[in-house]
């Protein structure tokens, strides 16, 4: 019999499959026992899968899976916040240890004070530039300048002349930018003859005129203190930066130690009465420690190269 000739409405057609149901009872006839396909439940329970009970089923099981994604989450979430406790209590957050360092740079200051009646632990105030230096040169700063190496004529490049390039100068060796102060160390200023070169002498002696050199051989320990105190000037001035190292040209025998620009020997003067620099305000430290240079300006007759400028 083909599907077209299929006229019995009381029996299923073959090409009808309906799960579940496998009989019809025709009318007048006793119901005859519908048989369904049995089936588990979300929980378990053997259910009979009739199409009533298929749409709580469904909803039973979706149910279920909702609160087994919750109770998941919960315990993730859980494990999470004893894992960080723990870690909390072994003090690794960033937070723990930040709050630390704070507490320590509080407890410090009380614990100098209380064992050298100083808060810096009897360390001059001046420990600060030398913290602040250390900090610009540390690898630990992520701002730190990179050093730079310059030859004599790389360095002469950054003489103040022209508007457009920064002003440097050398001392010792280091060489600093002193952009900051172009109306002294820029073109026509009164320290012009220091930019773009290494003068360390001239720093020392004042012969601003012939001593421009790196050439520090023959000075006292008077002008080499000097020199020193100059260099840490600049090192520590707040608005000069440290940016690099020139490479002087070696001396050797046959080069001549440049002369004294002054011949008049210094009257021996107590410390007392050496006067301070000028600009010692500006320097940064006490004017004793400008005092060798400035005696050695002070012993000719003449005023020192940039007094004249003036
Ligand atoms: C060894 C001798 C000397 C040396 C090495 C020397 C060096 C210097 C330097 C490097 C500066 C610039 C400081 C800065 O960057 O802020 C300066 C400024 C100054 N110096 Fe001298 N100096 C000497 C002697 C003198 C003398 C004897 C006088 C005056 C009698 C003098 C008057 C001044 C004045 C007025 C300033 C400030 C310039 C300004 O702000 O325009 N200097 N000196």
């Amino acid at each position: 019999m083909s599907s077209s000739e299929h006229t019995d409405v009381y029996s299923n057609h073959p090409s009808e499959y309906y799960p579940g149901i496998r009989q019809r009872s025709r009318p007048g006839e006793a119901p005859k026992e519908q048989v369904y396909d049995k089936t588990k439940d979300a929980y378990g329970n053997i259910v009979t899968d009739k199409p009533a009970n298929r749409a709580i089923l469904t909803s039973q099981k979706k149910r279920l899976e909702h609160e087994q994604k919750l109770k998941k989450q919960q315990e993730e979430k859980r494990l999470g916040q004893s894992s960080q406790s723990k870690s909390n209590s072994r003090g690794n957050s960033p937070i723990s240890t930040f709050k630390q360092i704070i507490l320590i740079i509080l407890f410090l200051p009380l614990l100098s004070s209380f064992l050298t009646k100083t808060y810096t632990f009897g360390l001059s105030p001046y420990f600060l530039p030398t913290l602040r230096r250390f900090w610009n040169e540390t690898p630990l700063n992520p701002y730190r300048i990179e050093m730079k190496f310059f030859t004599p004529q790389e360095l002469s490049l950054y003489d103040g002349t022209k508007e457009n390039q920064p002003v440097y100068l050398a001392i010792d060796g280091t060489v600093f930018d002193v952009s900051a102060n172009r109306r002294i160390y820029g073109k026509g200023g009164s320290y012009n003859m220091m930019a773009g070169r290494d003068a360390s002498r001239a720093f020392t002696t004042g012969c601003f005129e012939t001593h421009l050199t790196h050439d520090t051989r023959g000075l006292t320990d008077a002008e080499l203190a000097s020199l020193k105190h100059w260099k840490s000037f600049f090192a520590d001035h707040e608005k000069y930066r440290k940016i690099g190292y020139v490479k002087n040209p070696r001396l050797t025998d046959r080069d001549p130690i440049p002369e004294p620009c002054r011949v008049a020997e210094p009257e021996p003067q107590p410390q007392s009465e050496i006067r301070s620099h000028p600009n010692s305000h500006g320097h940064g430290k006490g004017h004793e420690q400008h005092a060798p240079g400035e005696a050695a300006a002070n012993r000719g007759k003449s005023k020192p190269g940039p007094i004249h400028v003036h």
